[in-house]
């Protein structure tokens, strides 16, 4: 037994563990950013599934049962092989979750026109995970994606409310609706976003739904506890928050309770050394 492991490249992740702790506040929570190496957006395949590895590697360490990769190009580019490779041959009691098929699940309730626009990394645009997830549940649904490769290091760098980080918004926003003028739904397919959700929607015409998916992957995960009685039976029920950083905790405190929006203590781990032991 143990706690939910819930995982970013970077500060994102706190977007969405901000929402499950208020929909499920019970259980016991260890949040791990791996600041070091952020961000995971412009890596490549490889790159992301080893560094993703090694951190639910470390998560299972700890006792975790059931982790989240509540980062979307991890989710993208390294979820399917830790599921269908790692955990059968090496960890067959542990459970990993995404974040892109339950946003795919949801997104098509939410669109009046059937055109979504997704806004993401470079890495989660590139594997066309959310229209090929997307596609199972709305067949019908038009699905525009438009990479955002500098928002991650404008928000990790605290640079998003200057007028450089500014330019680089309007400038993917009109990208996108220029694909699809009709777009009604633009999905922020990157849990670092939120931090400028507000920006966003002013950007905006008012018309248009920006959704954050940290509810819904709450939502998703409340409903997955409910139907998989094995796995809550294993998560313990403290009501506790541990937070972990692969780099520095005087900066994780500092920013990462912008993005928790409550105060954060963390402690910072090596994963590298954590692995030779
Ligand atoms: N929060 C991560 C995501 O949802 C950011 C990825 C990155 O480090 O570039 O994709």
């Amino acid at each position: 037994m143990g706690p939910i492991g819930v995982f970013d490249s970077g500060f994102g992740g706190l977007t969405v563990l901000k929402r499950i702790v208020k929909k499920l506040p019970q259980y016991d929570y260890v949040y791990l950013g791996d600041n070091a190496r952020t961000p995971y957006g412009t890596r490549s395949f490889e790159t992301v599934y080893n560094y993703t590895l090694q951190a639910v590697q470390w998560f299972f360490d700890q006792g975790c049962p059931l982790v989240i990769l509540a980062c979307n190009t991890a989710s993208a580019k390294a979820l399917r092989t830790i599921q269908q490779h790692d955990l059968p041959l090496h960890f067959p009691d542990k459970k990993v979750l995404g974040v892109i098929r339950p946003t795919s699940e949801k997104i098509g309730l939410i669109s009046k026109t059937g055109k979504v626009g997704v806004l993401g990394t470079t890495g989660t645009v590139k594997s066309e995970s959310y229209i090929v997830e997307i596609q199972k549940f709305y067949p019908q649904l038009k699905v525009y994606q438009e990479a955002c490769p500098m928002w991650v290091p404008l928000i990790e760098n605290m640079e998003q409310d200057t007028v450089g980080a500014d330019y680089f918004i309007q400038k993917n926003l009109e990208n996108l609706l220029r694909q699809d003028p009709s777009i009604d739904t633009i999905l922020l397919a990157c849990t670092h976003y939120p931090l400028i959700q507000r920006k966003i929607e002013l950007l905006l015409p008012a018309e248009i739904k920006v959704i954050e998916q940290g509810h819904i992957v709450a939502d998703s995960l409340a409903d997955y506890l409910i139907r998989h009685t094995e796995v809550e039976m294993l998560c313990t029920q403290n009501n506790s928050l541990q937070f972990f950083t692969t780099d520095s905790k005087l900066d994780f405190n500092k920013y990462g309770s912008i993005f928790f929006d409550a105060e954060v203590q963390s402690k910072q781990v090596d994963l590298g050394q954590d692995l030779k032991k």
